[in-house]
């Protein structure tokens, strides 16, 4: 009985509007950790046994946690040790070293940073040291316990690891690397990169000590899964104190998740990254357009969030280009239309340009190769197409494969604002897109 309620309890409108953005907000604005991270939990439990062998049994252990921005490399690392903090074991023994390659941009920095986070600055004291090693074998050996039988576990996170490996001489992650192989104290490294080809900037020395142990973050999601994620993203939770309210809510958000304007948009978002954080800074947009006199989240508020995430330097750049350029520009998106975003020549532009020109029969646009190479230069210079991932600089230019780094949007939108662009083209563009 009293549970009903609960449950019929009402709120007055703006106290709910009021709640939702509370929850919301601090859902995007990351001030919370998920309760269950979505999508990674063979990751999990991965770095879980990993830490819980180095905090508990004292193990030492290295690993990195690759993956892009946003992906939620240190969301996962956060939530391992939440979790890891709830043994008591743990909480007794585990010290904790967070280092950011951002901020410690020295060895020496670092090392003061170390020692400061373990709270020995007393005990070393004015000493001096003659070698790094000398140091950090010190701070490890002040953190004996008292019968000097064991040391207490110590974790070094190294967020940003790829910076680290351009210090001097590597000096920070050979001694920390070398320290997690011998077994003098318990330590476990954990960096976090978002650089795939992170091990090939690690000296040859630093590399053997280093573990090779690797947790990948990469993104495997489907369009239907992406747009699933929005659903639960905007959802209201169950224990929302008006459960009418949320109900409501929830229904509107799966209405407007089917709507066609909205699927575009969030079609795009999904071809431009898969990541929660610039699908949260799409929603906060969103979001921030509710109030007591628009309780709901509209189609138009989801095209006008997109317009301001997506508006960008790249179509503005378009407006500087050559009218050359721009037909380069036209008949590689064509391209892409055609062969589905494989990459494409010099060589295949340039044959869809000559079709294009073959159409007509007063050609103003009689391009000799060596310009028609000379803008394909400066587009890519412009970086607005980009060698295709494995295609070597040293096949011969015209065959080098490329990619376009603009979407089809960003295309027609630069050509509808480009001043006076000739008709043939414009119509040109149309029917390729068409
Ligand atoms: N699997 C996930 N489930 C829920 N939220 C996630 C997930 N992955 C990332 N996020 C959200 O995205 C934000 C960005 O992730 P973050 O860990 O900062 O990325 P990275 O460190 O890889 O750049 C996190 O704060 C978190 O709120
Ligand atoms: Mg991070």
């Amino acid at each position: 009985m009293s549970k009903r309620k609960v449950k019929d309890t009402h709120l007055p409108i703006g106290e709910c509007i009021t709640q939702v953005h509370h929850i919301l907000r601090k859902r995007f604005c990351h001030q919370q950790l998920p309760d269950a991270p979505e999508g990674v939990e063979a990751q999990h439990r991965h770095l879980m046994e990993l830490l819980k062998r180095s905090a508990v049994h004292g193990e030492s252990n290295s690993v990195l946690i690759v993956g892009p921005r946003g992906a939620g490399k240190t969301m996962l690392l956060r939530s391992v040790l939440r979790e890891l903090a709830e043994e008591t074991e743990v909480q007794k023994n585990l010290l904790q070293v967070h280092l950011n390659g951002l901020l410690q941009t020295d060895d020496r920095v670092a090392l003061k940073e170390i020692t400061r986070q373990l709270h020995l600055e007393n005990v070393v004291g004015d000493r001096v040291f003659g070698s790094f090693a000398e140091n950090l074998a010190f701070l490890l050996d002040a953190l004996r316990k008292g019968d000097r039988s064991s040391s207490r576990p110590v974790l070094f996170v190294l967020d940003e690891f790829d910076l680290f490996a351009h210090h001097k001489n590597q000096t920070l992650l050979y001694n920390l690397f070398d320290v997690s192989q011998s077994a003098q104290a318990p330590v476990a490294v954990v960096g976090l990169t978002c650089r795939l080809d992170v091990l090939e900037l690690l000296e040859k020395r630093v590399k053997s000590r280093f573990s090779h142990r690797q947790i990948h973050l990469l993104s495997t999601l489907t369009f239907p899964q992406y747009s699933e994620r929005v659903r639960a993203q905007l959802s209201l939770p169950d224990d929302f104190p008006d459960a009418k309210f949320a109900q409501q809510w929830n229904a509107a958000v799966t209405t407007l998740c089917e709507d066609k304007s909205v699927r575009d948009v969030l079609q795009r978002h999904f071809d431009s990254s898969k990541d929660f954080r610039s699908l949260h800074m799409l929603l906060m947009l969103c979001l921030s357009r509710v109030s007591v006199a628009k309780p709901t989240i509209t189609a138009a508020d989801f095209l006008d969030a997109s317009r301001s995430c997506l508006a960008d330097a790249k179509a503005n750049m378009l407006h500087g280009l050559s009218i050359l350029e721009l037909c380069l520009i036209i008949a590689m998106k064509h391209l892409n239309d055609v062969y589905e975003g494989e990459p494409f020549n010099l060589q295949m532009v340039q044959n869809e340009f000559r079709k294009f020109l073959q159409r007509k029969t007063n050609s103003m646009y009689n391009f000799e190769p060596p310009v028609i190479m000379k803008a394909f230069e400066h587009l890519q210079q412009l970086e607005l197409i980009q060698l295709a991932d494995g295609s070597s600089a040293k096949t011969q230019r015209e065959y080098r494969l490329m990619r376009l780094m603009l979407d089809h949007v960003q295309v027609m939108e630069a050509l509808q604002k480009y001043p006076q662009c000739p008709t043939d083209v414009k119509q040109w563009a149309m029917s390729a897109f068409a």
